[in-house]
């Protein structure tokens, strides 16, 4: 087995811990997804409540201009090259003392918790931005991790938008190896979990503003 590689056979299938069932099933949810077709999805990881709470922050964040274009690569090398991504972000930080974002990091540290657990990651940081898409943006057929800096293990995406249409487009398209491609609905509440080096993707161009929380789990 490599490194940081998830794989059925040494992922541990009971693990005593504190989280709720409930909990442990939404976060095998994940894990089995991606440990069986290459990417999870769920649609509980976020309750409805923090979904919308989210988004609200999302909103207050755009319409107070924080929001700002998003790079390409590191920062060193952000080139904002607008015909690669037109998405705008903003990183969620515990220092902003904001109960949702705070609420938004316990789960997420849970489930490193979980997945390290039961499947040996070894993850031990993380990184989360809100990304609005405003509409007609896009983001072409890519990969998560950096040449320069491979410590991005896996992507997660949770998006916030309410009553999201197929006519709305926006869905994140993802390049199977000798597969037809696999469209996802943004859907408010579906979230999803792939390895950062492994997935080519790409978010197709969207037909109204589209909202998520994106990010990475590090070692
Ligand atoms: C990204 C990305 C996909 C999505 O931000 O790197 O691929 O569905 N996002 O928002
Ligand atoms: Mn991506």
């Amino acid at each position: 087995m490599l490194d940081n590689e998830l794989s059925s056979t040494t992922c541990k299938k009971s693990f005593a811990r504190s989280i709720s069932l409930f909990l442990q099933d939404i976060f095998d949810q994940l894990i089995n997804g991606f440990v069986e077709h290459k990417i999870g999805t769920t649609e509980n990881f976020l309750s409805t409540a923090l979904v919308q709470s989210l988004r609200q922050n999302l909103h207050l964040l755009f319409e107070s201009k924080k929001m700002q274009a998003a790079g390409i690569g590191n920062q060193a090398v952000a080139t904002h090259n607008k015909l690669i991504r037109s998405d705008v972000i903003f990183w969620l930080d515990r220092s902003h003392n904001d109960i949702f974002e705070n609420e938004f990091f316990d789960l997420m540290d849970a489930f490193v918790l979980h997945l390290n657990h039961t499947c040996y990651t070894g993850i031990n940081g993380y990184e989360f931005h809100y990304a609005l898409y405003e509409k007609g943006s896009f983001y072409t057929k890519h990969l998560d991790q950096f040449k320069s800096n491979d410590s991005r293990k896996y992507s997660m995406i949770m998006y916030l938008n309410d009553d999201w249409q197929n006519a709305d487009g926006g869905e994140l398209c993802v390049h199977h190896q000798d597969e037809p491609l696999q469209l996802i609905a943004p859907i408010g509440g579906t979230s999803v979990f792939f390895q950062s080096n492994e997935l080519l993707h790409e978010v197709l161009v969207t037909n109204k503003p589209r909202m998520s929380i994106t990010g990475w789990l590090k070692v």
